[in-house]
């Protein structure tokens, strides 16, 4: 036996044993204005917020509180004014050359308020779209068929097994956010974030795209989603408050 192995004295050399796991995001003093008409906007002026790996933080905040602005900024969709979104530890903006990309295309998988579908395309080819976007052009043969199945699982999962050749105008509201959805998995994403999902449903429709994100919350899936409705923020391990520019966990007095 290694006579380390037994001994009860931690050198103050030695890495701790349990070592608090480090958020999957990190977002600091996040700072972003937009200039229009001469006139400047601070939308965020320092922004902090952690989420570990297989939370599910729901954002909320008043319509024009910047909750879009910071999760594009958390998505690598825009870049900060200042401050820094760090994944894994590592800071997304300051990622050598196309890197950003691939954060946006592998780690992180978006659903918008208003779908954003291709709307040429069927369901099963918006889904297959982002792994498409994600494998490179020689490799995308190979993968095509792998792909294809994985698209084809993920529509199932949703409930989309018999609307799959469908097109987006053929489809619910509700059918549309799945679809949405699905192609947010189709890379497996390890954050989903997810921007007033069920904004655009009514409360049945709503009801059922939140059971969908809670099973996927379930299974370990890590997501940061935006809402205007307090009972959905509920569901949610943690909810924040977008005021003033900044993060808080005090609800509105
Ligand atoms: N590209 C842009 N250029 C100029 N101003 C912008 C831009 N994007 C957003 N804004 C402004 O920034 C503010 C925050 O917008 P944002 O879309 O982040 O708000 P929000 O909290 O998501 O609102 P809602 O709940 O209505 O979706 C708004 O006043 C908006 O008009
Ligand atoms: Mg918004």
């Amino acid at each position: 036996m290694n006579e380390h192995a037994s001994t009860t004295s931690v050198s103050p050399n030695l890495p701790s044993p349990t070592p608090n796991p480090q958020p999957l995001l990190t977002v600091t003093d996040l700072h972003k204005h937009y200039r229009i008409g001469g006139q400047d906007l601070h939308v965020l002026h320092g922004v902090d917020l952690n989420v570990d790996r297989g939370e599910w933080v729901a954002v909320m905040g008043a319509s024009g509180s910047g909750k879009s602005t910071l999760l594009h900024l958390v998505g690598g969709l825009d870049r900060p004014d200042l401050g820094s979104v760090r994944f894994n530890g590592k800071d997304i903006f300051k990622l050598p050359g196309g890197e950003i990309d691939r954060y946006r295309n592998r780690q992180v998988g978006f659903v918008f308020q208003s779908y954003h579908l291709l709307p040429e395309l069927t369901a099963l080819q918006n889904v297959l779209i982002g792994a498409m976007i994600r494998s490179s052009i020689p490799g995308w043969p190979i993968r095509r068929a792998k792909a294809r199945k994985h698209a084809i699982e993920l529509l199932e999962r949703v409930g989309l097994a018999d609307r799959m050749k469908h097109r987006p105008s053929k489809l619910s509201g509700g059918e549309r956010q799945r679809v949405a959805i699905a192609r947010a998995l189709v890379n497996e994403p390890d954050v989903l974030l997810a921007d007033e999902p069920t904004g655009n449903l009514d409360s049945e429709t709503g009801q059922q795209i939140m059971q969908l994100i809670a099973e996927l919350h379930q299974q370990g899936q890590t997501v940061v989603m935006v809402t205007h409705d307090h009972d959905i923020a509920a569901v949610a391990d943690r909810s924040l408050w977008l005021r003033e520019g900044s993060l808080t966990d005090e609800p509105a007095a």
